[in-house]
């Protein structure tokens, strides 16, 4: 086992290498459980500053997926009433769960400042992402 501050570095670099090659990718950050709280801690992450270190779960597009296990892709965050604002720049934002032994340990969450910017080949992508993820933790 590795310290967390190696694996939070390796956390931090991947969120720069998204945040750098992706053009619409202008928030991207981990969120995981928080021990045995129904709540995520964020973690690592590249981007503006955020308020929002811990979310309940059930709370904004973070916390829904905590609890659906699923991808929330929003191709428009004014369209949406459980959403919690981080910053006014923000126009869409994509969540993809990670999971360790089949259990939701975790995500990655990205913001855009471009409207509906995600397809398919994000997701897809992410998910990619995610898997690798979740064998350094
Ligand atoms: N917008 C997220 C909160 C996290 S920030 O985007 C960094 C949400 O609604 O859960």
């Amino acid at each position: 086992n590795q310290p967390d501050t190696d694996k939070d570095s390796k956390l931090k670099l991947i969120c720069e290498v998204l945040e750098r090659n992706v053009d619409y990718y202008n928030w991207v950050g981990f969120y995981f459980k928080n021990g045995d709280k129904n709540e995520l801690k964020l973690g690592p992450y590249v981007g503006e500053p955020t308020d929002h270190t811990i979310i309940p779960f059930g709370k904004g597009i973070c916390g829904q997926v905590a609890e659906s296990n699923a991808n929330f892709v929003v191709p428009d965050v004014k369209a949406q009433d459980n959403y919690i604002a981080c910053s006014i720049t923000v126009k869409a934002e994509i969540v993809i769960p990670i999971f360790v032994n089949g259990e939701n340990i975790g995500q990655i969450d990205i913001d855009s400042n471009t409207i509906n910017p995600f397809t398919k080949e994000d997701e897809d992508f992410l998910e990619f992402v995610c898997a690798q993820v979740a064998t350094i933790l």
